[in-house]
């Protein structure tokens, strides 16, 4: 091999090392910003949710119980009953029992087996809370594990509401 070949070998090695650590680079490159953009959305998930579910939270609640109705609430109820039972001393069925559920812990009836997601949201069944599920649960408590697609008319969500508070051993004053 004479110099001249052993340059243009040199010279192959050095290319194919640039080549190489280049494309590292590169894709050292591409992917952090992968995963930027990945933290970036979410980051950015939550945030919107909570925007969204502080001005849903921030519905006049006595404006729109006083569209509710007890016995349209008993109508409404029908779509509940499969899952749940709302008698004094009903147990617990699919979904757990509620009696007395307004303004409950939720997530608190200790025999009944919640999702994660339910027994450490850590509130309680406020009007807004319970509105705010019902229209549509899986989205107002994300992964609980209610099969129900929500109520989108307020006068049977109103009537409902009116329906659960009538059903306590201590109904609580309208706001
Ligand atoms: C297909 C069955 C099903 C139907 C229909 C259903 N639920 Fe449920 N519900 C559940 C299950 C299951 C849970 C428990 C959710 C969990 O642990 O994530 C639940 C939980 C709840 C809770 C939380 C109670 C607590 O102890 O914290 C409330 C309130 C509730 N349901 C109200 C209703 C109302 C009102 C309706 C009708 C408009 C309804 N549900 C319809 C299955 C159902």
């Amino acid at each position: 091999m004479n110099s001249f070949e052993i340059n243009k070998v040199i010279a192959a090695i050095l290319v194919t090392i640039l080549v190489v650590f280049g494309i590292g680079k590169i894709s050292d490159i591409i992917f952090d910003k992968g995963k930027e953009s990945i933290v970036a959305y979410k980051v950015e998930a939550p945030e919107g949710e909570a925007v969204q579910a502080s001005s849903e939270a921030s519905v006049d609640m006595s404006a729109l119980l006083a569209m509710g109705d007890i016995a349209h609430g008993e109508k409404v109820y029908k779509k509940c009953k499969a899952c749940h039972s709302i008698k004094q001393g009903g147990g617990n069925k699919i979904g757990p029992a509620l009696w007395n559920v307004i303004f409950r812990p939720i997530g608190s009836i200790t025999d009944y087996k919640y999702s994660k997601a339910l027994s450490s949201y850590g509130k309680e069944w406020t009007w807004e809370e319970m509105n705010g599920f019902l229209i549509k649960p899986s989205k107002w408590i994300p992964n609980n594990k209610m099969g129900f697609a929500g109520l989108k008319s307020e006068k049977d969500r109103a009537s409902v509401i009116l329906y659960l508070n009538q059903n306590s051993d201590d109904p609580k004053p309208l706001p």
